[in-house]
């Protein structure tokens, strides 16, 4: 029965269940190899599926018995195969139950029951559950769960699992505990946790008065790294309460940190699940961006719990429903606790870098997929972010108040269900009265809207028309239907001065963009203005403009809106990089000597944030220099980038020393907006300073790393040092492993870092990596830190003669025989090999080849790689 897990799923196939399960009750009796579950559901028959068998999802159980209302089924009366258990006949309303023996010390996939370090732990979705026991396992099919976990009390002192803790006692050198969740919810928001761990205590006190318990638990010698996520989870209580009137509705809340797991972190009602890396932190263990990342993810799990768990997905199909939602909110999270325009910038620089260029390559899907064969392949960058772009575009043509009336009638209308994109959708045009049909093909058309802006200014009259044209791009070949979005626009004068559009002082406007061509109009104009458009990025879209250079760089330093004053520099620094990639002569010296200018305005311009100084001097990637082109040389790519780095090095030499020493100065370690800037923007100024390789640079980094109280400020120094053949890399290399080598998050950025050089034969120094007594295939952080920042690294993924694209699908084939799920993400890789160059593609596509035939390969792993030589 393989075909069934390869087997191609549909949207337009969706059934309502054919039997429902009222309620869960679950009893593990847990050990490390034989772990006992015994479930009993009570299931009733949905009035119009007749004579239908009861069909049970599980995988990779051990059936131990089996009982429909008390009676044990012999074995004519079911059938079981490898993924499923069939029940030929059942009455309309019975007591189903099954005893199951799993083996969780076995279980590499972390998917289901598993041991990390030790401890047990689940994780459930998309399809965990049913590894777990035989059960319907989709989410619409929504039950109250009552469970039961008895261990051994010496080794696993603390059990938890979904809900209220009710009972508890022991016997013999067992004891039990049980939980019970009043709120019905789908199995995949499942989950169990028993070891001997750490507790560490919070507390909140709802709007309404209620206190809740948060407790947070890790292993013991983590316990003082909880303080960042408990403060982090008491603002995201607080600001849901704050913004959309969303109070906490148990009166106990967990987090338990884990070692091994496959993603960032899990919703679970009641029982979040973590990846240490979005708990722990400590300011020496930590950089800046962790905090900053702990702080969304605290906040983005707990968001889930009403927008996935109190309301959730009718089908995987609508991923989007939740995830789309949930970024959205943690990103307005984020904005408001630190820097809006800094949040901004990094969404769009993470949509850029990732979302456009999956959404050009074979696996472009739309925000709600049309059909999938492996689900996890689906926790997609167009799902997660450009989803929460649809819901701030939708935000935007609402307006504030509007949207927030939405939200209160999605939950009015669908508290307690399982429901589509659409519910959600209409639920915002209802409460708001804007027209969201043209919208809805946001969720179902994929590809990158192109928008070109051009003017028209007509002197004589004072009048500038702006012309807005719009390419939808395609679905699967087929052209789309145009694109409904908000566009947010300002105009200035040449000098950069703002312009009153209406004559009463309106700055901004935003405009509606429904068709393929519009031309606005605007008059009393004096001269030609500059266009600020699509500010604060108001829709997901490619843009090209007409502005000049020297009116890019007036924007750089006048625009009003910040994020479009990065956009500006953006704009201008890809247009000098892709003219000199494109063309043939590289040794050639441009000396982009206005953009040089501008750099140097910004570098002085005392006046701006430290942190949007800081991510201004950031090139576009890499990534998204490849994705403007239509065939990509890599090495040029890099070769040029690098360059411009090296020549505003050289042109800004002495503001960069200077910005440096101003950012030095140091106090008590905060996570600021103020502070963070100015680290940000210190080693920032390093890693330019770095390009020159003169010595005083290469001490400035060493005396750096000997005096950096702070993590953020020793990675500062690790990060830009790995590309040069230096004593001081040496030096910097082993003394950081010495200090960390038993703090393992640390340890990942060692690896990461060293894998991410640009030295010529990085290739051969990062595979001895991979013998190195530190790596382990199992632990998922370990694997991306070294294989993941390989793969992003081009000089070695891509080394001529394809000996990196060689050495990296050997490793995923040994990963996807240990963790499907592991192996498919670092396999998205190979999906573009049709845009490099043909020498360098046909390499890769050898090893996809490869890949593809080899026996066992997963299911997630052969969508993938049979997607990427599809050729339609
Ligand atoms: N529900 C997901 C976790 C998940 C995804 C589990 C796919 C199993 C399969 C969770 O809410 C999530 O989205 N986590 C993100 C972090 C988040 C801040 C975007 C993750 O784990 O990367
Ligand atoms: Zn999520």
């Amino acid at each position: 029965m393989k075909s069934d897990q390869n087997r191609r799923k549909y949207l337009s196939e969706y059934q309502s269940p054919e039997f429902t399960i009222k309620s869960t009750n679950l009893a593990f009796e847990l050990d490390e190899t034989q772990t006992r579950v015994l479930s009993k559901l009570q299931i009733s028959r949905q009035t119009d599926s007749l004579d239908a068998p009861l069909v049970l999802d599980g995988i990779g159980l051990t059936l131990l018995n089996l009982n429909i209302d008390g009676t044990s089924l012999h074995s004519g009366q079911y059938g079981v195969t490898e993924y499923q258990l069939t029940i030929f006949e059942v009455p309309d309303e019975f007591e189903f139950s099954c005893e199951v023996e799993i083996n969780p010390a076995a279980n590499t996939r972390l998917e289901g029951l598993y041991l990390s370090s030790g401890n047990f732990c689940t994780q459930c979705e998309a399809e965990g559950f049913r590894f777990i026991t035989y059960y319907i396992d989709r989410p619409d099919v929504m039950s109250v769960f009552e469970t039961r976990i008895s261990a051994p009390k010496a080794g696993f002192p603390i059990m938890l699992s979904n809900g209220n803790r009710i009972r508890s006692g022991e016997s013999g050198n067992r004891h039990w505990v049980e939980w019970s969740d009043p709120y019905p919810k789908p199995c995949y928001l499942f989950a169990l946790v028993a070891g001997d761990l750490a507790r560490i205590d919070g507390e909140f006190i709802t709007a309404s008065g209620k206190a809740v318990a948060l407790q947070f638990f890790t292993e013991h010698h983590n316990r003082q790294k909880c303080a960042h996520a408990m403060r982090s989870l008491q603002k995201a209580m607080k600001w849901d309460e704050d913004t959309f009137g969303l109070e906490y509705d148990l009166d106990l809340f967990m987090v338990v940190a884990i070692d091994d797991f496959n993603m960032g972190a899990m919703e679970n009602k009641g029982l979040n699940v973590f990846n240490t890396k979005y708990v722990l932190a400590n300011p020496q263990t930590a950089t800046d961006n962790d905090y900053l990342a702990i702080e969304a993810v605290i906040g983005h799990e707990y968001f889930h719990n009403w927008t996935g768990n109190r309301v959730t997905c009718r089908d995987w199909f609508q991923i989007s429903l939740k995830e789309g939602l949930t970024v959205f909110r943690d990103q307005e999270f984020s904005s408001d606790m630190a820097s809006r325009s800094i949040q901004r910038i990094n969404d769009v620089r993470m949509l850029r870098n990732h979302q456009f260029p999956e959404d050009a390559g074979p696996m472009s899907h739309p925000v709600r997929p049309a059909s999938y064969q492996e689900i996890n392949n689906f926790y997609t960058a167009t799902v997660y972010n450009k989803g929460a772009e649809l819901v701030r575009m939708i935000h935007t043509l609402l307006g504030k108040d509007n949207f927030r009336k939405g939200m209160d009638l999605y939950f009015q209308r669908h508290d307690g269900q399982a429901v589509t994109t659409d519910d959600f959708r209409l639920a915002m045009q209802d409460a708001s009265g804007v027209n969201l049909d043209q919208f809805q093909l946001w969720y179902q058309q994929s590809g990158t809207p192109r928008i070109e802006i051009s003017r028209d200014f007509d002197q004589a009259e004072k009048t500038l028309y702006l012309e807005i044209k719009q390419d939808p791009g395609t679905t699967l070949g087929k052209a789309n239907q145009p694109f409904h979005m908000p566009m947010r626009l300002a105009l200035f004068d040449q000098q950069g001065k703002a312009i009153d559009l209406d004559g009463q002082g309106l700055l901004e406007q935003i405009v509606d963009i429904k068709e393929q061509n519009h031309r606005f109009k605007f008059e009393g104009i004096d001269q030609e203005p500059l266009v600020s458009a699509f500010r604060g990025f108001s829709a997901p879209i490619i843009t090209g403009s007409d502005l000049r250079d020297e009116e890019l760089a007036t924007l750089m330093s006048c625009d009003t809106d910040p994020f479009n004053r990065w956009e500006a520099g953006q704009q201008y620094a890809t247009r000098v990089m892709l003219g000199r990639i494109v063309s043939k002569d590289v040794q050639k010296p441009v000396h982009p000597r206005e953009m040089l200018e501008a750099y140097r305005v910004i570098l002085d311009d005392d006046k701006m944030d430290y942190a949007l100084v800081a991510e201004m001097m950031i090139l576009p990637s890499e990534k998204y220099l490849g994705e403007m082109l239509d065939s990509v040389d890599v090495h040029k790519i890099r070769l040029v980038r690098e360059g411009t780095r090296g020549l505003i090095a050289e042109a800004t030499e002495d503001l960069l020393l200077k910005r440096y020493e101003e950012c030095s100065e140091q106090g008590e370690y905060r996570v600021t907006p103020e502070d963070t800037g100015k680290r940000s923007l210190k080693n920032i100024c390093l890693a330019f300073l770095l390009i020159l390789e003169k010595t005083k640079y290469f001490d400035l980094c060493l005396q750096q790393f000997n005096n950096a109280g702070n993590m953020t400020d020793q990675i500062g120094c690790l990060l830009p040092i790995v590309h040069f053949q230096n004593p001081v890399r040496e030096e910097i290399v082993r003394r950081y492993y010495e200090q960390w080598q038993k703090t393992a998050l640390v340890v990942d950025k060692w690896f990461s870092a060293q894998a991410s050089s640009y030295a010529k034969d990085s290739l051969a120094h990062i595979k001895t990596l991979f013998d190195h007594p530190d790596y382990s295939i199992h632990n998922p952080n370990r694997a991306r830190s070294l294989l993941g920042s390989l793969i992003a690294n081009s000089s070695a993924f891509h080394e001529l003669g394809g000996a990196g694209y060689e050495f990296v699908a050997g490793k995923i084939i040994e990963i996807d025989a240990i963790n499907p799920q592991v192996a498919a993400r670092m396999a998205n890789a190979f999906l573009h090999w049709r845009k490099l160059l043909p020498s360098q593609g046909q390499l890769m596509k050898q090893q996809i080849e490869i890949i593809i035939s080899t026996p066992n390969l997963s299911s997630g792993l052969n969508e993938l790689m049979t997607a990427s030589l599809s050729t339609d």
